[in-house]
């Protein structure tokens, strides 16, 4: 469960990005963003796992509450939170393998050589995300030798490899054509449906989001436009969001 507790975020103390956001997530939604460029998305997303510091209010995963943590716990807890970009934020000259191995770098205390870090069991989780996005043949392939929506799923396998309850993903599909985004989002879905894992994502595309979310916000300045069911939401509101 994700609770945020009267969220918001003033930038260069100026800037009311999030304005006042409250907001409960159970485990295993998957809850599409939406909104106006500039209504908040990515500052609403960031702070659920401090990327950026909210200015007010209280975040809750499951029991702990984010803003009481120091540097430890609050490793400890991010290994549970994974954030995926829109530029995918990979090592572009890295393999595939040790791009996804990065996301078991929350597991390690000691700072060895990079694969020094890692065991058996950590090439095994490895395998088993890349396998799970499809991509097991690109093991060993260079991540610039790779398309746009297959940079897209070793994002994806990487961020499985932190085992994460909840996945936080900032446009992930805005990059990409429309047919590779399909296909990155019916991995999200995937993950989502097979790991129990929550989805909370930002889309710009409206039709994507009705596709493939349970649940929809609409920001607007910072603030919750609707927050519904996906089959509640009507073309009325949706004009009204975008107008
Ligand atoms: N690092 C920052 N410093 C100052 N202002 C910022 C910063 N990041 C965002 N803002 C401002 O905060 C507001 C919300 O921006 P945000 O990026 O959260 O919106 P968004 O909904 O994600 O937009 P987009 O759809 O274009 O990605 C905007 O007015 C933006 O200019
Ligand atoms: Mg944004």
């Amino acid at each position: 469960m994700v609770k945020l507790e009267n969220i918001s975020v003033l930038y260069n103390q100026k800037t009311l990005a999030v304005d006042d956001i409250s907001l409960k997530v159970e485990q295993g939604e998957f809850l599409g963003i939406i909104g106006l460029s500039g209504s908040g998305k990515s500052s609403l997303l960031k702070t659920i796992n401090l990327l950026v510091k909210p200015s007010k209010g209280r975040i809750y995963v499951d029991e702990t509450d984010l803003t009481k943590l120091k540097d430890n716990s609050l490793r400890q807890i991010r290994r549970e939170i994974g954030f995926i970009f829109q530029d995918y934020n990979l090592v572009e000259r890295s393999s595939v393998l040790e791009n996804v191995l990065v996301g078991r770098l929350g597991y390690k205390s000691s700072l060895k050589s990079f694969f020094g870090l890692f065991d058996n069991n950590d090439y095994k989780i490895a395998t088993e995300a890349l396998e799970q996005v499809g991509l097991k043949e690109k093991t060993f392939v260079r991540a610039d030798q790779l398309s746009g929506g297959q940079k897209q799923r070793v994002a994806i396998a990487k961020t499985l490899c932190q085992n994460p309850k909840i996945i936080l993903a900032d446009e992930p599909v805005s990059s990409l054509d429309a047919s590779s985004a399909q296909i990155v989002m019916d991995y999200f879905k995937m993950i989502n449906e097979k790991r129990k894992i929550t989805i909370m994502i930002n889309l710009h595309d409206v039709n994507l989001a009705k596709k493939y979310c349970s649940r929809i916000i609409a920001l607007k300045n910072g603030r919750i436009f609707f927050d519904e069911k996906v089959g509640d939401v009507d073309d009325q509101q949706l004009q009204e969001l975008y107008q």
